[in-house]
């Protein structure tokens, strides 16, 4: 302390002879074998509570990696009182105590960590080892150490103060304890939904995706190794509506920080709302939802890039990222080309097992998502609007998995084209040239969400006219690359419209929500 502006971790490749690749197999094979039980921790203590649950791994369903204990309803009003009688003592240590304590989870995790919680996010998630290694690693430790270096930036920025009047502003945490309710797509947001409001003085009760909990438990131990004192983020694990009765009817809820569904974040609210009297305070609702991510070629694209963009874009971790291309809008005139090319770099593309590090496509994470999704691509098969043009096959019965599926249609409202699917389908809508003006329109006004978007254009006049067109339709607007892969301290992450509150994770708009802040005078 004081900090400088943190440089992002770099990125490690895993290549064949690295030995980083070898550690990470020998740590993969130990994890599949451990069969380990996670316990709630709370106040500290490990609560093996009985009501258990097995962790599958999506991509060989049939095989086991550990047990999970879930809270009940006693153990979560627990998981309350702890974060509460922790409070007094953390929110009065002195905030770079605080911050050390996760900067120091940030060298532990760029260490002995890393391997422990990318093997976890690998095999309980199904990411292959270099989006597990841009998540579990690189994300996380990114988001430790940049939230602290905003956290004294924010500290920094004081009120004018004139002649005999000193005047002041500090930052302290929200009034009562914080809800972190986290996805099963990142390691990293799980990490972050915990700890961003935890450096800032808050005690908080955190409850993992069921399909997360073997990574976010490692996350978990790897805050207490760093020396996080008992009781500041309470780990328990819980069944989703139980936990949001339990949790969301507290007096002393302070705050709820969210990743995950436009659907469950609306019942947040709704029973938020329903309780409003009941609370100390109003409860910060910070929340990143849902989306439907476009992407949008211009006819002086470049049609290369453009395919690239949404091979990636639409197809990495399974399409399984809020922020992943899920539809795209492509002139007529390189339609042609830019189609050769997504089948061709989909045909190199093995799909399998995480374990095996060719495989470039991994599982869906569960039954249920490989039903919808697959519902979808039924949907598309059967319409006489729609063609398969790669993809379309899925089974299940060693993992589930699902080609990378390229629909297209001639209906820019074909359901594909607006509703979330969450997995590795692309819907493709192809306008006539002339009708770009008329397209962007659709682009902007049929979908309810607003996260990411990307458009691809070489013509400077072009790229200033979309991006003023589509700027409402996406909180992350990337010309020329894909809309996926967000760096924290580069591109601050979220969306508005019904894709979440725009908190912007991974800067100090972040930590700005999630604190009160108290103007003195002297
Ligand atoms: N922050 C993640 C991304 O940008 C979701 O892909």
């Amino acid at each position: 302390f004081p900090l400088s502006l943190p440089v992002n971790e770099p990125i490690r490749q895993y290549a064949p002879n690295d030995p980083a690749r070898a550690s990470l197999q020998q740590k993969l094979k130990q994890m599949a074998n451990e069969k380990i039980e996670i316990p709630c921790i709370i106040g500290g203590q490990e609560i093996f509570t009985g009501r258990a649950f097995n962790v599958k791994m999506p991509h060989s369903h049939k095989e086991s990696i550990a047990r999970v204990h879930l809270a009940s309803p006693e153990e979560i009003q627990k998981a309350a009182n702890s974060a509460l009688r922790a409070k007094h003592d953390w929110q009065h240590m002195p905030w770079n105590e605080r911050a050390a304590i996760f900067l120091r989870a940030a060298e532990l995790l760029a260490g002995p960590y890393r391997d422990i919680l990318n093997a976890a996010t690998m095999l309980g998630q199904s990411k292959n080892a270099y989006q597990a290694e841009i998540d579990s690693a690189c994300e996380l430790i990114d988001f430790l150490r940049f939230n602290a270096y905003y956290y004294q930036q924010l500290q920094k920025e004081q009120p004018l103060s004139v002649e005999g009047v000193s005047n002041s502003l500090e930052y302290r945490p929200l009034e009562g304890f914080v809800v972190a309710i986290t996805p099963f797509n990142f390691t990293a947001i799980g990490g972050n939904l915990a700890a961003a409001p935890a450096m800032l003085g808050n005690t908080v009760v955190w409850k993992p995706s069921d399909t997360q909990v073997l990574s976010a438990y490692y996350t978990m131990k790897l805050f207490q190794e760093a020396g996080l004192p008992p009781g500041v983020i309470n780990f328990v694990p819980a069944d989703g509506p139980e936990f949001g009765e339990t949790i969301l009817s507290h007096p002393d809820l302070a705050g709820v920080h969210f990743t995950g569904s436009t659907g469950t974040f609306q019942q947040i609210w709704q029973t938020i709302g329903k309780n409003i009297d009941k609370y100390k305070t109003f409860p910060r609702l910070v929340g990143e939802t849902g989306g439907k991510d476009f992407v949008f070629a211009h006819p002086s694209a470049d049609w290369e890039s453009a395919a690239t963009g949404l091979v990636r874009g639409a197809f990495e971790y399974q399409g399984q990222k809020c922020s992943a291309a899920s539809r795209a809008y492509l002139p007529q005139s390189l339609y042609g080309k830019i189609q050769e090319k997504i089948i061709s770099d989909l045909s190199t593309m093995k799909m399998g097992d995480v374990r095996d590090f060719g495989c470039f496509i991994n599982a869906v994470i569960d039954e249920r998502s490989f039903k919808k999704i697959s519902t979808f691509i039924e949907i598309a098969k059967a319409s006489s609007d729609a063609k398969i043009i790669a993809g379309g096959n899925s089974k299940m019965d060693v993992g589930y998995f699902i080609e990378p599926t390229v629909i297209e249609t001639t209906k820019p409202l074909f359901r594909t084209m607006v509703e979330e699917i969450f997995g590795p389908v692309l819907t493709i809508h192809v306008y006539d040239d002339s009708k770009l003006d008329e397209t962007l329109r659709i682009c902007d006004e049929t979908s309810p969400y607003a996260l990411t978007g990307a458009i691809f254009a070489q013509d400077r006049q072009a790229v200033e006219m979309m991006s003023k067109r589509l700027i409402n339709a996406a909180g992350n607007f990337y010309i020329n690359d894909k809309p996926t892969g967000a760096t924290v301290g580069q591109q601050p992450f979220g969306g508005a419209r019904k894709s979440g509150t725009n908190d912007k994770a991974g800067s100090h708009l972040n930590l700005f929500s999630l604190a009160l802040s108290e103007n003195g005078e002297r």
